[in-house]
């Protein structure tokens, strides 16, 4: 039996506008732990104790060391099938986005033009008190000292979302933007649960896109979708795209 319905190939086969929305399940198959799932960072770490910017404050060494080796394990990662996929589509239709929830910059490294980072990028550092960007050094996850900033002695923070911090102003509409004008809208990956990222494809649904949610188990999306492809994304996405292009070749030859 095939993964995904038919009604779904031909739909983002004809789209002019397609948005995808990721999460940690998509980077999975690339080796990068995801949070919800048992043996995901948050069960490792408590996000009180890290993920927020009073606890920075208390601990910046704790903090700046468990995110130098975040960045160490997302830097060795490598974009699976499902980012490769999703790249390919992105050059099949006419306009695509794919809005991300990860924050390990592989849907980039997969090729993928337009992404729009709710959460930030691991990869970047910046100074708390005057804003310049700077990078968190393999010293850190060793030092007794916090790193500041070389201009002015500030804290060096990632630039990634914590908990109880505004998502970036625009990336949040540009992606809600995406999700009201989306002709196909792709969950993949996530378990929609934290907000306003868990909107975003309710807004797609309202808006009369066609949903389908890329997940082997069920997440808060898969019950709203017109369909759930129960697969891991790496597997389901190749297949989809393949399948895409070849309606549309069928079709440009008929
Ligand atoms: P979660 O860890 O909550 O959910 C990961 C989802 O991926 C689950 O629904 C899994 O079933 C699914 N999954 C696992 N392996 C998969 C695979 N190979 N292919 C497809 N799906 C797979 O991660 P997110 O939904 O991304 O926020 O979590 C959202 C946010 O919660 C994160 O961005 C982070 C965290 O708090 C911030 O850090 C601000």
């Amino acid at each position: 039996m095939s993964l995904f319905s038919d009604a779904l190939v031909d739909a983002l086969a004809q789209a002019s506008t397609v948005a995808v929305l990721t999460g940690a399940g998509a980077s999975a198959e690339s080796g990068i732990a995801t949070f919800r799932d048992p043996d995901g960072l948050w069960e490792q770490f408590s996000p009180q104790e890290l993920a927020n910017v009073e606890a920075f404050l208390d601990n910046p060494t704790l903090v700046q060391g468990w995110y130098r080796y975040r960045q160490e394990a997302i830097e060795e990662a490598e974009p699976n099938a499902g980012h490769r996929a999703l790249a390919r589509l992105e050059a099949l239709v006419p306009e695509f986005a794919c809005i991300t929830q990860n924050v390990d910059n592989l849907h980039q490294d997969a090729g993928t033009e337009r992404v729009i980072e709710l959460h930030g990028n691991i990869i970047r550092s910046y100074c708390i008190e005057c804003g310049a960007s700077h990078q968190l050094d393999a010293e850190v996850a060793d030092a007794d000292e916090p790193v500041r900033c070389d201009e002015c002695g500030g804290l060096i923070r990632p630039d990634v979302v914590w908990f109880g911090e505004r998502l970036p102003r625009d990336a949040i509409e540009a992606a809600q933007d995406w999700a009201r004008a989306a002709d196909v809208f792709l969950a993949v990956g996530t378990s929609a649960v934290v907000f306003p990222a868990a909107d975003l494809p309710v807004i797609a649904l309202d808006h009369g896109a066609y949903v389908a949610d890329v997940n082997p188990d069920t997440s808060a999306v898969s019950g709203k979708a017109h369909e759930h492809v129960q697969a891991p994304a790496g597997e389901a996405l190749p297949r989809l795209v393949e399948a895409v292009a070849e309606r549309m070749q069928a079709r440009s030859a008929s």
